[in-house]
Parts: C-alpha cells; sequence; structure tokens
C-alpha cells in the first residue's frame, strides 16, 4: 500500500425530500448571499429551483440566480458568473445539478476569491496554487462525475477547446443532497452515461500498478457490482428509486477518492476521453465508454492477472480451467459488452464523432499530450504513439 490522506468533508445529506433542508445547511455554515447556479431547463421545468429558492428564502438568505450552464461547461459562463457573483457580493455557492453546475459554481467560487488571478492562465494552468475559495453546496440532480463529493473541476476554454481540470481540496463541497427523486425526469441517454462515467471512477483506480491493497481493491469490486446491476436496473425501469438511490451514492463514494486509496491513480481512459468532449461535445460518459474497449485492449499485458481478477470479482466468471489471459479477455467483453446494453457507444463511428482521416486522429492525439507535453495513465504509461494507436 502506498501512502495515503485520505479527506472527504462533503456532508452527505440522502433521502427524499432532503432539498428542503437546503436552506438551513446553507446557513448553520454562515453563508447569507447565495449564489444559486443551474443548468439549462430540466431545474426550472421539474419545480426543483422554486423549491430550492423557497427554502433559501424562508432560511432568511439573500439570493441572485445564474443558469444556462451546458454540458461540457465553458470557461466564459464561469466568467460572467464570477462578475455576477461578485456584484451580488456572494458569500456561498449553491450548484443545482450535475458535473456540469458543480464545476461551473466551483470555478466561480474560485475566481470570486482569487480576484488578482487569471482563472485559466494562472489556476487551470497550474501557474499558480489554489489557496483560496468560497464554499459550495450542492443539490444533485444525476448520478455520475461525482463532482459533489470530489476535488475536481473541468472546465473547456471556449476559444482553444482545451477541456482542463483542476484538482484541489478547497474544490470539495461542504454539503451534498442527494435525493433519488430528483433523477426521476433524467433522459435514459443520461442514466447510462451516468452509469458508466461512475464505473469508470473506480476503473480509472483498479487498473493501476499497485496491486496489493486487499481492502481498496474489494471496495472497488464491490462498488463495481453494485453499479452495474443497479445500471441494469435503472435502464429497464426508469426512475426506480433503489435503483436510482445505489447509483447515487456509488456516484459520491466513486470519485471521493475512497476506491483508490494506496494506489496511484491512472485516469489514462478519462484523458483519451476529455479530448473527443472538447472536440466533438460528446457527452462524457459516452467518450468514456468508446474509448475504454480499445484502452484496455492496447493496456491488457501491462497486468493480465489484474483482469482475470477484474473478470471473477465483478464479472463474476468461472476461472475453472480457464488460462489469465482467456479470462482476461472475457472480462474486457464483458464490460464492452454492458456499455452496449447500455445503448452507449463502444467506438468512434457509434459516438458518432465521424473521424476518420490519420491527420484528424494525429492532432486528437497531440492535444491529448498537451501538444508533447505530458503522457498520461500509470497502469501503463502511454506516449504520444501509444495514444495515437489507441484512437486507431
Ligand atoms: O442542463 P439541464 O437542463 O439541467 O440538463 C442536464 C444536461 O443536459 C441533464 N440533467 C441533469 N439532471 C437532470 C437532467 N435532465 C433531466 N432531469 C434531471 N434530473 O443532464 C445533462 C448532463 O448534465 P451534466 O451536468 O453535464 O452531467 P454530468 O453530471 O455527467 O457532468 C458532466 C461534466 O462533469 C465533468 C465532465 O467532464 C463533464 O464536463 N466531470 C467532472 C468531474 C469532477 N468535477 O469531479 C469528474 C468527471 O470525471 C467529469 O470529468
Ligand atoms: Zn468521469
Amino acid at each position: 500500500m502506498e501512502a495515503f490522506q485520505f479527506y472527504s468533508p462533503t456532508q452527505i445529506i440522502f433521502g427524499r425530500g432532503t432539498e428542503e433542508q437546503v436552506g438551513e445547511q446553507i446557513a448553520r455554515r454562515g453563508g447569507s448571499r447565495v449564489l444559486v447556479v443551474y443548468g439549462g431547463q430540466s431545474a426550472v421545468k421539474s419545480g426543483l429551483l422554486s423549491r430550492v429558492l423557497a427554502s433559501l428564502e424562508q432560511s432568511g438568505l439573500s439570493c441572485d440566480t445564474l443558469g444556462g450552464v451546458k454540458p461540457n461547461p465553458r470557461l466564459s459562463l464561469v466568467l460572467s458568473g464570477i462578475q455576477r457573483a461578485e456584484a451580488f457580493q456572494a458569500n456561498f455557492l449553491l450548484a443545482i445539478g450535475g458535473g456540469s453546475v458543480i464545476d461551473t459554481a466551483k470555478a466561480i467560487a474560485d475566481g470570486v476569491a482569487n480576484p488578482e488571478l487569471d482563472l485559466w492562465d494562472d489556476l487551470w494552468m497550474k501557474k499558480v496554487p489554489l489557496e483560496r475559495s468560497l464554499p459550495v453546496g450542492v443539490v444533485l440532480t444525476i448520478p455520475a462525475a461525482g463532482s459533489e463529493s470530489s476535488d475536481s473541476a473541468v472546465l473547456t476554454k471556449d476559444d482553444t477547446l482545451e477541456k482542463r481540470g483542476l484538482g484541489s481540496d478547497l474544490h470539495r463541497p461542504r454539503f451534498a443532497i442527494l435525493n433519488p427523486d430528483l433523477t426521476a425526469t433524467l433522459p435514459r441517454y443520461q442514466v447510462a452515461c451516468g452509469v458508466v462515467d461512475i464505473m469508470s471512477h473506480t476503473m480509472d483506480r483498479y487498473f493501476n500498478p499497485i496491486t496489493t491493497n486487499q481492502l481498496t481493491d474489494e471496495l472497488a469490486e464491490g462498488l463495481l457490482r453494485v453499479v452495474i446491476s443497479s445500471g441494469r436496473r435503472a435502464m429497464d425501469h426508469p426512475g426506480d428509486y433503489q435503483a436510482m438511490s445505489e447509483l447515487m451514492w456509488a456516484g459520491s463514494l466513486s470519485h471521493n477518492g475512497l476506491t483508490g486509496l494506496g494506489g496511484k491513480k491512472d485516469f489514462a481512459p478519462h484523458q483519451l476521453g476529455h479530448e473527443l468532449s472538447a472536440r466533438f461535445d460528446s457527452a462524457h460518459g459516452a467518450t468514456l465508454s468508446a474509448v475504454w474497449g480499445s484502452w484496455a485492449r492496447y493496456c491488457l499485458d501491462a497486468d493480465v492477472s489484474r483482469f482475470a481478477r477484474f473478470g471473477v470479482k465483478v464479472w463474476g466468471l468461472d476461472p475453472t480451467g480457464r488460462t489469465e489471459r482467456e479470462l482476461a479477455l472475457s472480462a474486457i467483453d464483458a464490460t464492452v459488452y454492458f456499455f452496449h446494453s447500455l445503448d452507449m457507444p463502444t467506438c468512434f463511428s457509434e459516438l458518432g464523432c465521424g473521424l476518420q482521416s490519420e491527420k484528424e486522429l494525429e492532432e486528437l492525439t497531440r492535444r491529448c499530450t498537451f501538444f508533447g507535453t505530458r503522457t498520461i495513465g500509470t497502469f501503463r504509461v502511454l506516449d504520444h504513439d501509444d495514444i495515437l494507436a489507441i484512437y486507431r
């Protein structure tokens, strides 16, 4: 086991009707002027935004709103959000939505707390460490990105289409309200994207060079089994409370660090996927399912036993009379087949991104290496040629 620290300060408030506590949760943390951030229309249409605003008012809080966050959120909206928050003198950010809204709120909180810094050039490009931010609370409406408990925020710069994340413990929300009923309006496609993303946050930790972490590995395998069975159920029975409960809780645990403690996180499939979202604005989960099978087959020989164990523990494969390689290949097939069963893309053509020419693949690869300045992954370290081979 590698040395680690585990810091997961987000208070999880789970259950039906819990969004009614939102005003009280902010007030008890000293928030008084709240900028409420939300997405397109889902929180307006469902009445959730009005209920939340009523709860804030009841607790005597002043609030302003900023809607219009799009999936794969843009820097430009964050910058106008910072101006809005400054003018309003906000001292607390409340995100109502999923990863895109939460990450926008986190970035606005960073910008307001650091007026002397350039959000992108200084903080997102990691020239200056993040040392202050405003507190953020979350009302989660989609189990997927895990941003409600993660240390990360991911933005896309409008003009260059660079998609980059910034990790900091200051990004961990103060509280997250998880009411599975709030997911009942989710389109099936978004549920499936969420299932893939939740699995990926644990798989991108599980496939790493350290394989001596018994407890961490068992936690990861248990989480994956539950997400697979609940994901199936949620797809077959839309709005199923029990299934969405499991997915919501798993989503928060899958990206708060727990399922990779003592290991060296890999996250290469995420980095491969981010370039596709940046370039084609594809849904995050769909980019992950599109690259995972190719990544896994390419990296298989880095640790065949790991994939074999994954097959036995997660997919319930019977090891009797089978070699490790056979088990490993079946485990990869089972994962790709599962993504298919959720109607998720498992290659570029299914993702519909129309990448065909070698020149386009080369450009995608160059961007994934941050223009020749990095490799990705730890399970197998991938350089430019590896990335190109996987994309191909
Ligand atoms: O905008 P609205 O109308 O709300 O619609 C959203 C959006 O179109 C819809 N939606 C959300 N809740 C709904 C709903 N529709 C109906 N009913 C509801 N209850 O779902 C769509 C997708 O929303 P989004 O927030 O983009 O989804 P997700 O949570 O998957 O977030 C994806 C973003 O998070 C980043 C991704 O890269 C992507 O930008 N990630 C953030 C991470 C983090 N901060 O830790 C980690 C992840 O790996 C990921 O990179
Ligand atoms: Zn993700």
